[in-house]
């Protein structure tokens, strides 16, 4: 399909490896889809008129790398992203997957797990400047409680502001000119996690010691889930300057975090906030943190990331 809403690099399109990669595991089944090799997802993301595409420390390289391996990998990555000219604007800590993580963190109550976190996220920063990226982001998925009992929850707050500060010291003392990005979520997979919205990340961000290096990324389902408008966060993070990212997805409120296409949910909501990216010249990446249907095979995951860029493109046509 060839028209005026076919996307094109200039329109900053992105997706994470984790999410046209996402092989449909969900808490009650196994993976229905085989593994995409970072590679193939690049060449694939390239021919759609996708700008580039993000990731995890470890969507690229397994946490039980040896550093020659590692080398290796990115290397190969790199390759891939300069052939098809791909950028890699963002980049990330898996700060959630691996066991040693079930209690946080950088809010963890083990010093030894928040100082291995913030190791973690140095060597992840530094993948990252290697790639190319400049924003940096953090979602704290595993920042939470179920009981307010393991913790003070001042202390949570603490320990984050902490380790935020000292990630700023890293990447400046290095030189790295790179942005923060901090990703609001109220709950999921914790029951309650900190700093649940935008509007408190907003606040947070106020207090740390370099706050102009830090800004927020919203994500549309992130907001959606409690009932909130994601166009009034948005709004408030741009009135202040600080939408360095955005997570764009589709999401049904009350419900679990569904990662749905963009634009596959209150399409008023979706224009307006088209609208308001366009009137506003956001110029930073248009990110789609959602998942194909888990019906879907791999064509099906095509088809899916092309819709979310070409939607955008409708409903920016619509707005001008
Ligand atoms: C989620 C989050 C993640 C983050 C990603 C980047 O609910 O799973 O949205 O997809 O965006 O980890 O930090
Ligand atoms: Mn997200
Ligand atoms: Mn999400």
């Amino acid at each position: 399909m060839s028209d005026s809403y076919q996307p094109k690099p200039e329109d900053k399109f992105t997706f994470g490896l984790w999410t046209v990669g996402n092989r449909g595991r969900d808490p009650f089944g196994d993976a229905v889809r085989p593994p995409i090799p970072p590679a193939r997802i690049v060449q694939k993301l390239s021919q759609l008129g996708a700008y580039g595409v993000n990731l995890h420390d470890n969507d690229l390289v397994p946490i039980d790398a040896t550093p020659a391996q590692r080398d290796k990998i990115v290397k190969e990555f790199k390759k891939a992203v300069e052939d098809c000219n791909m950028k890699v604007p963002m980049a990330t800590t898996n700060l959630f997957y691996h066991p040693i993580f079930k209690d946080g963190a950088f809010t963890a109550n083990d010093p030894k797990v928040r100082a291995y976190a913030v190791r973690k996220t140095m060597d992840a920063i530094d993948l990252g400047y290697e790639l190319g990226a400049r924003i940096y982001v953090f979602w704290g998925g595993r920042e939470g409680i179920e009981t307010d009992a393991c913790r003070d929850a001042r202390d949570a707050i603490k320990r984050f502001r902490e380790c935020i500060n000292f990630l700023c010291g890293y990447v400046t003392d290095n030189k790295y000119g790179m942005k923060f990005a901090l990703e609001a979520k109220a709950n999921e997979p914790r029951s309650d996690i900190y700093l649940p919205t935008t509007g408190a990340m907003l606040a947070f961000i106020e207090t740390l010691d370099h706050p102009e290096m830090v800004g927020v990324n919203p994500e549309y389902a992130h907001e959606t889930m409690p009932g909130l408008n994601f166009h009034h966060a948005i709004a408030q993070a741009l009135e202040r300057g600080k939408l360095f990212h955005i997570d764009l997805n589709g999401q049904k409120p009350g419900k679990y975090d569904q990662d749905l296409r963009f634009g596959s949910e209150d399409q008023k909501g979706c224009f307006f906030l088209v609208k308001l990216l366009e009137d506003s010249h956001y110029d930073g990446p248009r990110h789609f943190d959602a998942h194909a249907y888990r019906t879907e095979d791999e064509d099906g995951v095509w088809d899916f990331a092309l819709g979310c860029m070409r939607t955008y493109n409708v409903l920016k046509d619509k707005a001008r």
